[in-house]
């Protein structure tokens, strides 16, 4: 399907600057288009208690989850230096999303696109 990269970028990046990442002062930002042409944005959301920390990723996918959406076109992720994403978030895009294209971005909308399988190929289930 067609979309526009740049656009769900921004997003992501918009989301970058709202992350609450006090802790590894490493935000990231996500933005998750849905088929329905919504997109649907996420970061991450650390917690004093570190391991209850939320990825940016599966702030957008489980928010999207929450708001009904259930067929998902594409994700961007948007970091300081293209940090692509961890595995928990990777297997969660294979349950959720499907094989769809990764948008992988710095702040400055450098990118390269991957997609769910090729970060994942192996995935459970
Ligand atoms: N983080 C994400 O938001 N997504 C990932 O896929 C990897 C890591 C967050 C978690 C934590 O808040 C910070 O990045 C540093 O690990």
């Amino acid at each position: 399907m067609n979309y526009n990269e740049k656009e769900l970028i921004n997003q992501a990046i918009l989301a970058q600057k709202d992350a609450i990442s006090p802790f590894s002062n490493y935000p990231v930002g996500a933005a998750l288009l849905t088929e329905c042409g919504q997109i649907i944005r996420g970061f991450n959301i650390e917690s004093k208690a570190y391991p209850t920390t939320l990825c940016a990723e599966r702030v957008a996918i489980f928010s999207a989850l929450a708001q009904g959406y259930r067929s998902f076109i594409a994700i961007a992720v948007a970091t300081s230096d293209k940090g692509t994403p961890c595995g928990g978030c990777r297997q969660i895009m294979h349950e959720y999303i499907g094989n769809a294209p990764v948008l992988i971005s710095d702040s400055d909308k450098n990118y390269f696109k991957t997609t769910v399988s090729d970060l994942l190929p192996t995935p459970f289930g």
